[in-house]
């Protein structure tokens, strides 16, 4: 199982004309994106909307992305608007996206564009390279998408295709570089950025991970997994290891009024700069240090159950408990009113914490 020797008989197809001209009649409309009749009137990607919802899409669905690609780019329409902002109101803007060094970083990056490069972006992979956030396939990404060059785009989506594609049956993450020649085999000089999208959009609707609409798909003739009918065994994954488990307890302390006190986590590490309840340390053991006993002021804590959030490196299991204060303890932070709290930089796990002392309350999940 390794890559393809091109048929000596029949010509080389020409993958990357099929797919452009299938990406013409069927890309997804998405906001950041210029559509295809204004593509014809001359109008070109904006760079800072290309890197934009790049930074947001890292480990985030496209559905998910949308109300916040939409709520940025209304709100801080260039990227010198989004330098001038204050931090703490793009961390609320994030509140729900996950992985939030993404939104340190968002803000870092468009920082540094503003004053090292007078509000536009670099247009080159190296340079985009060197800016906070923007690691190999973000770069690649913007630099295909806004500035036409001929890069190298390899996200999840593509990597599935090229393994059916050609059978590259080296287990990921070890299989990247022979994905990586073979798309870069692949992408055409001229509109590398709608290749790199077509790529996309072929393994988001048609060559998706579960039974795939081969039957729809413009390259099939060539795919060699739907030859041999293996498609679903591409790409190959190494053996998953499970998860280890990290325990913590949270406090819901809850005024007479209804303000819950919330904290500012600190800057560096996970959650870092986000707002929530106080928890412990979040550790692999369970005693004292990650129970009631590590309250931060003493109240009638009661237990409210325990929930877990999935973390990219471990689960989190934090028992959480729940007081109302009678008098107002001395605590670094902050009561939030009832009405503020959705207004509030909560990551998805804390509004789980919040969900189990006020059964109801952000029970749609992840906005
Ligand atoms: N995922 C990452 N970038 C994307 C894009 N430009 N279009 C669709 N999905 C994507």
């Amino acid at each position: 199982m390794s890559s393809a020797k091109p048929s000596k008989t029949a010509p080389d197809p020409d993958l990357a004309g099929l797919l452009l001209a299938w990406y013409d009649r069927h890309a997804r409309a998405l906001p950041w994106r210029v559509s295809s009749s204004d593509r014809m009137h001359g109008v070109v990607a904006d760079p800072y909307l290309v890197w934009l919802s790049e930074i947001m899409l890292q480990q985030t669905t496209v559905q998910a992305v949308k109300p916040y690609f939409e709520n940025f780019a209304t709100r801080w329409p260039e990227v010198t608007d989004l330098a001038a902002a204050d931090t703490e109101d793009v961390m609320k803007a994030w509140a729900g996206l996950g992985y939030y060094s993404r939104a340190r970083n968002l803000k870092r990056c468009a920082d540094v564009v503003a004053k090292d490069h007078g509000g536009r972006f670099p247009d080159t992979e190296e340079a985009l390279r060197a800016l906070p956030g923007i690691g190999p396939y973000t770069a690649a990404a913007i630099a295909a998408i806004a500035f036409n060059r001929p890069a190298a785009v390899v996200d999840g989506n593509i990597e599935r295709v090229f393994t059916r594609l050609y059978e590259i049956g080296t287990p990921l993450p070890s299989g990247k570089s022979e994905i990586r020649t073979a798309v870069a085999k692949l992408t055409p000089a001229d509109r590398p950025g709608d290749f790199a999208q077509a790529l996309m959009d072929l393994g988001a609707t048609i060559c998706t991970p579960k039974r795939p609409a081969c039957a729809l798909c413009p390259i099939n003739d060539t795919c060699q997994a739907r030859r041999s009918g293996r498609q679903e065994q591409f790409p190959v994954k190494p053996a998953k290891k499970p998860k280890p488990v990290r325990l913590g307890a949270a406090f819901v302390a809850e005024r007479g009024d209804g303000a819950v006190l919330l904290v500012k986590r600190p800057d560096k590490g996970l959650l870092g700069g986000m707002s929530g309840v106080p928890t412990t340390n979040w550790t692999v053991r369970a005693d004292g240090a990650t129970g009631a006993k590590s309250a931060p002021f003493p109240a009638d804590w009661l237990s409210r159950g325990v929930i877990s959030h999935v973390f990219t490196h471990f689960e989190l299991r934090l028992e959480v408990f729940h007081a109302v204060v009678t008098s107002t303890p001395e605590f670094p932070g902050w009561w939030s009113e009832t009405d503020s709290l959705a207004g509030e930089a909560l990551p998805t796990v804390m509004k789980k914490a919040l969900g189990a002392a006020f059964p109801g309350m952000f029970r749609k999940g992840k906005t």
